[in-house]
């Protein structure tokens, strides 16, 4: 590229020059996605993110949200400029370091060039200011997440792109972080979030809730839920604390569901191994737009109905999913197919049909009661959807189900309970793929042969000729 050169006052080109100087050089941009299969321009290059401090203020009443998101970041290259995923409000300031930052937005990206180059390695802080009306955004499945107003606040989801429609950030899976978030409201309504209650403080009629997320998170499964909520706090298995809230319009037919919260996790913990947080609990509001749960870190929303079965399977994503986080979007089968896979247990365990029950009637196309339901299981193989549209379909919740079934029959319990707990303590609070798992199933049953069921279960199109 050729330019003109402008005349500069030799004193700025020797400051510019001295900025650049320092062993790096000049720095390239990071980058505006991680090359996902399915969302390219979900997370940037070029950096990690190694805490979120957001300082959120919501007024249900205007539905408008003015926040401050402190981004503590490492290069991983020399950076001239990097990009931060945001969709919707209005940006006020960047700082880098404490300077001021020009920065420009295009679609999902604010791209922020700091005064300095950052040199990899180098850890560094990002302010953005901002304020607005955050969105509500439609997946490609039509399904809603992002900022979800509700009759007396909001609730945030962020599965798998919503989150950046409430603060900037790098939301990419594979980029976890802790987080402290601290949402102002007004006086008599309670903002939850992941991790443990920090400080609430109360001025000038508005209540600021603190929480502390410790260990890491990746942004699909951070929320804020602001409304009036029964709060109840208490500890499950003697010492882990449980944090749980619900809309008082949901408390009497949420009750026996929630009372099972002990049970099901003393349950899980026999099952997978440790809980990976250090804190648990259940969000439960009113959000007639969203006709699922999600696996919220720490504590899943259910944003209307409560049953056990998904009860057991947010609470099980909180192993699969939210501590082993799929490094990508392809790899969303290790998430949902682990959870689904838990409510199979659980029945079996409580005396229902087996896993293997289950198993046969979705084999056999007698599990959902429409032939078209049952055949859209096999509408493409867990391992690889057919597109950004289709990460929540049915062949990754239940065809991935019947993958684990499959190495259970394979390797026997012994075995298969040595493979999901070992699976969740090597790969605790990081991200894993497919390849990875399957390397992992068979350096645990080496005298197995797994061939088969990698080639028509997890990578196969159609139904797979054997059971
Ligand atoms: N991942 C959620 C769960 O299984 C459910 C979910 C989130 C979902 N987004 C979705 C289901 C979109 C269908 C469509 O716990
Ligand atoms: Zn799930």
């Amino acid at each position: 590229m050729s330019r003109s050169a402008p005349v500069v006052p030799a004193l700025v080109l020797a400051l510019v020059l001295a900025a650049c100087d320092g062993g790096g050089g000049q720095g390239t941009p990071g980058g505006p996605g991680l090359r996902d299969p399915y969302f390219p321009k979900a997370g940037n290059g070029g950096y990690d993110v190694t805490h979120y401090d957001l300082r959120l203020a919501y007024d249900p009443g205007s539905r408008r949200l003015t926040g401050t998101a402190g981004i503590t970041a490492r290069a991983t290259q020399d950076l001239s400029a990097f990009d931060l995923d945001l969709k919707g409000l209005d940006v006020r300031t960047v700082t880098v370091e404490g300077e001021q930052a020009r920065w420009d937005r295009a679609g999902q990206e604010l791209t922020v060039r700091p005064r300095d180059v950052l040199h990899d390695g180098e850890t560094f802080q990002v302010t953005v200011r901002y304020a607005g009306t955050p969105l509500t955004l439609t997946d490609q499945d039509g399904s809603k997440e992002g900022w979800l107003p509700t009759a007396d606040g909001a609730i945030a989801l962020g599965e798998p792109t919503g989150s950046m429609t409430w603060f900037p950030g790098n939301h990419h899976p594979s980029d976890k972080a802790t987080y402290d978030i601290a949402v102002t409201v007004p006086k008599g309504l309670t903002a939850v979030s992941d991790g443990e209650p920090s400080g609430e403080t109360t001025a000038g009629g508005r209540t600021t809730f603190s929480w502390h997320t410790a260990e890491p998170m990746a942004s699909y499964v951070a929320t804020v839920a602001i409304g009036r909520y029964q709060v109840a706090r208490s500890t499950v298995g003697g010492a882990l604390p449980a944090y749980v809230a619900v809309d008082p319009a949901r408390a009497k037919e949420s009750r026996a569901v929630l009372a099972k919260l002990p049970e099901v996790m003393e349950w899980a913990e026999t099952n997978f191994g440790p809980y990976p947080f250090s804190s648990t609990g259940v969000i439960v509001d009113r959000q007639d737009e969203v006709g699922y749960a999600l696996e919220t870190q720490n504590r899943p929303v259910f944003p209307g109905v409560l049953d056990t079965d998904t009860l057991v399977h947010e609470l099980v994503h909180q192993w699969y999913g939210n501590s082993v986080t799929p490094r990508t979007w392809r790899d969303m089968w290790l998430s949902e197919g682990f959870a689904t896979y838990a409510e199979w247990l659980w029945n079996e365990d409580q005396g229902g049909d087996s896993a293997q029950e289950t198993f046969d009637s979705l084999y056999d196309g007698d599990y959902f009661g429409t032939a078209e339901a049952d055949a859209a299981v096999w509408a493409f193989p867990p391992a690889k959807p057919s597109g950004a549209a289709y990460i929540s379909d049915p062949p990754v919740y239940w065809r991935g189900a019947m993958v684990l079934q499959k190495i259970r029959q394979t390797v026997g319990d012994d075995t298969f309970y040595d493979i999901v707990q070992g699976w969740a303590a090597a790969h605790r609070h990081g991200n894993a793929d497919t390849a990875q798992f399957t390397a992992y199933v068979e350096r645990q049953a080496p005298d197995k042969d797994f061939g088969a069921i990698w080639r028509d279960w997890l990578y196969g199109d159609g139904k797979p000729p054997h059971r």
